[in-house]
């Protein structure tokens, strides 16, 4: 009798497990499906007409912060004491709200009116508690409409795109966009260590000399889109990681552990994180280019 209820617990036990396991992959399955239609959707067409080249600003972007200033206001007033001042924000904000909610079709739908009528009704009766309660419900409208497209709207209309950046490569002349230029930088690169390591040592120091012009083209390019002093990736810390390795390469035993230390420190300094900063616009707007 006790072994047969072993027996039922452990049956149950392990039924349940599989079943957690199975509702949780399927959960899973069906989530990571959603983020992935997610992420490749494409953003409303009609948001164009609100910024460069087709609007002379960003008038979407003026819009979310014209809004934003009385909505924020309420806090400050109810943090005062204000309500009434509250409630003239409120009125404010509601007609840009309804405005906004106008501005992009396809997105009419994520400005529901429920929570901003609660949340007037809540300045109404001018409860404290109520009124904090129901902003949290219209921020959450706000932060449920940002994650997803925000940063997607960022990259679209803000990042200057890199194949507008060309660049003339000082070793052959030829004009090249900028991701074929970086193939070109990494050939270079790869060159030092590839000859290095066959012992062909004057040709390391010729892939190095090409390498140093190179990367001086491409400390140049960010002038493409920086109209300020470029304090990382190409600045002079850097540049002296650059002119060790030369001294390194021409001394008359070379010392692997040095060029191999001073290697990594450039790829990691230099190559690694500027695309780590720089990658997820440019390759976001490339993939969107093939969905178009
Ligand atoms: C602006 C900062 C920046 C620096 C510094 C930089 N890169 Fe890049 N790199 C980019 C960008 C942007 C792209 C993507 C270009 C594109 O596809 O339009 C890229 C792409 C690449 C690619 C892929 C090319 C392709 O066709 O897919 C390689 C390889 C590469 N870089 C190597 C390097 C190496 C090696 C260094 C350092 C010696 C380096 N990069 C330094 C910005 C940088
Ligand atoms: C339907 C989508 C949507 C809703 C709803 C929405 N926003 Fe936005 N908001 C955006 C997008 C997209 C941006 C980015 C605009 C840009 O960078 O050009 C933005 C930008 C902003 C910014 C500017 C942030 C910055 O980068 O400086 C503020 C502030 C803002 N929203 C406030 C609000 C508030 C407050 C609400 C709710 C009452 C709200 N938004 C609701 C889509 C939305
Ligand atoms: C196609 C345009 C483009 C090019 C070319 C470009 N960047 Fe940027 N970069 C941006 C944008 C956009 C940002 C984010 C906003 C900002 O800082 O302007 C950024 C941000 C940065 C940042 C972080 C923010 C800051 O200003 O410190 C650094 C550092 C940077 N870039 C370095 C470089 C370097 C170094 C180069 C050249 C090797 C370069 N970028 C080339 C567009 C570009």
């Amino acid at each position: 009798m006790k072994k047969q209820i072993w027996f039922y617990l452990t049956t149950f036990v392990i039924i349940f497990i599989t079943v957690g396991a199975v509702t949780h992959y399927d959960d899973k399955a069906t989530r990571s499906e959603e983020s992935g239609q997610r992420s490749t959707a494409l953003l409303p067409a009609s948001l164009d007409a609100f910024y460069p080249p087709q609007a002379d600003r960003p008038l979407f972007t003026m819009k979310m912060l014209e809004m934003d200033f009385p909505f924020t206001g309420i806090v400050v007033d109810v943090l005062e004491d204000d309500i009434e001042k509250a409630r003239e924000n409120f009125e404010k904000f509601k007609t840009l709200y309804v405005e906004l909610s106008e501005l992009i079709p396809e997105w009419e739908h994520k400005f529901p009116m429920e929570p901003v009528h609660e949340l007037g009704e809540a300045l109404r009766t001018g409860n404290p508690g109520a009124i904090m309660g129901a902003m949290e419900n219209v921020g959450t409208v706000c932060h449920d409409c940002h994650v997803p497209n925000m940063v997607k709207v960022q990259q679209k209309y803000h990042w200057p795109d890199f194949n507008m950046i060309t660049v003339q490569d000082p070793l052959t002349n030829d004009i090249l966009d900028f991701a074929m230029f970086m193939r070109y930088l990494n050939v270079n690169f790869t060159g030092i260590f590839l000859n290095l390591e066959r012992g062909n040592i004057e040709n390391a120091r010729r892939y190095f000399q090409g390498f140093t012009a190179r990367f001086e083209t491409l400390k140049e390019s960010c002038q493409g889109c920086h109209d300020t002093e470029r304090m990382y990736y190409v600045d002079g810390t850097i540049q002296s990681q650059i002119q060790k390795l030369g001294q390194t390469l021409d001394e008359p035993t070379i010392n692997p552990q040095t060029v191999m230390g001073l290697a990594m420190d450039i790829g990691k300094q230099s190559c690694q994180k500027c695309h780590l900063v720089h990658l997820p616009a440019a390759f976001a707007k490339k993939e969107w280019k093939k969905l178009e």
